[in-house]
């Protein structure tokens, strides 16, 4: 981790658990969480993958770690993670709901199940988690980061099944924030844009297609993990104790710039015949 702007004990004492947190945008977020002192546990179906993550964290960072397979589409197995951190860490303070799928599919071909296992997992999948943890984030007056997207402020072609997924998310964010505000609970969401240290990205935009990609965001570049993690360590710190309900988008600009309707050359060009004095 490059030197965070943040004071290194800031999450001191905290637990956060992290859905999916063994690989992607969520280890990067756990990671940021342990460096900033909060302990770490995680849940994901890959048992390797967590012990591997869990490891990596205990080595780079003092903090305690715990992990369960499971699967945030099964209830039971929500619930059971959450009571068995509980009871090894002592508390929840921080959920992130990172869990999600991905692929590429056009509507026209994608399965009624190939829709409904996104949803599943995605959308479902983070109310479970919410669901089950709030009896432990009302206690400890904690935070909840639902993990977002920007696909669906616009039409994105082939994701109609996560577009559909994630505005579920953000709509999710803001009622539970409205809820359960009462009982000292925030919510909010990160929407993260392209981030280049992923395997999601590398098989979504490999080659070619991402660096094309990377001129149609105003930043010009992807981002990082690590960015995705300091959007977290703001969000779950009391910097953003009055925040609330409020989806972060972490995405260079990608979203709202579209691509000119005139080349940028064609543009300078009529500036430049506008500026002329008329003879
Ligand atoms: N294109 C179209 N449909 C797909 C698909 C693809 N690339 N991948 C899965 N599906 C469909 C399946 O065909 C199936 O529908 P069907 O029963 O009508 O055939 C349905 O989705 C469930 O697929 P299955 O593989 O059994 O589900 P799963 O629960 O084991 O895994 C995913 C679901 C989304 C996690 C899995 O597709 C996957 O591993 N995706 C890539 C990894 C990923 O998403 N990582 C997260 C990055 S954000």
């Amino acid at each position: 981790m490059t030197i965070s702007p943040f004071k290194a004990d800031i999450l001191k004492g905290k637990v956060a658990f992290i859905t999916g947190g063994g690989s992607g945008i969520n280890f990067g977020i756990a990671q940021a969480l342990a460096a900033h002192g909060a302990d770490i546990a995680m849940m994901g179906r890959r048992e390797e993958v967590l012990k591997n993550a869990c490891d990596e964290i205990k080595s780079k960072y003092s903090v305690r770690t715990f992990y369960k397979t499971g699967d945030v589409r099964d209830a039971d197995m929500c619930a059971a993670a959450l009571k068995a951190t509980n009871e090894t860490l002592g508390h929840l303070d921080i959920l992130v709901n990172g869990a999600a799928g991905n692929f590429l599919a056009p509507p026209e071909l994608l399965s009624p199940n190939g829709f409904k296992t996104v949803i599943d997992i995605d959308l479902n999948g983070t109310f479970n988690m919410c669901r089950y943890a709030y009896e432990y984030l009302k206690q400890s007056k904690g935070v909840i980061i639902n993990i977002s997207a920007n696909l669906h402020y616009v039409g994105t072609l082939f994701q109609s099944h996560v577009s559909a997924a994630k505005a579920g998310v953000d709509a999710l964010t803001l009622n539970l924030a409205a809820e359960w505000g009462h009982d000292g609970i925030r919510v909010c969401g990160i929407a993260p844009g392209p981030i280049g240290d992923t395997e999601g990205m590398k098989r979504l935009a490999p080659g070619e297609v991402g660096e094309k990609l990377k001129r149609a965001i105003p930043l010009g570049r992807f981002g990082t993990t690590e960015e995705i993690g300091m959007a977290a360590v703001f969000l779950t710190s009391s910097a953003a104790a009055y925040i609330t309900g409020e989806t972060l988008v972490v995405d260079g600009g990608h979203w709202f710039a579209k691509p000119p309707m005139v080349p940028r050359e064609v543009v300078e060009k009529m500036m430049q015949a506008s500026a002329k004095k008329p003879s």
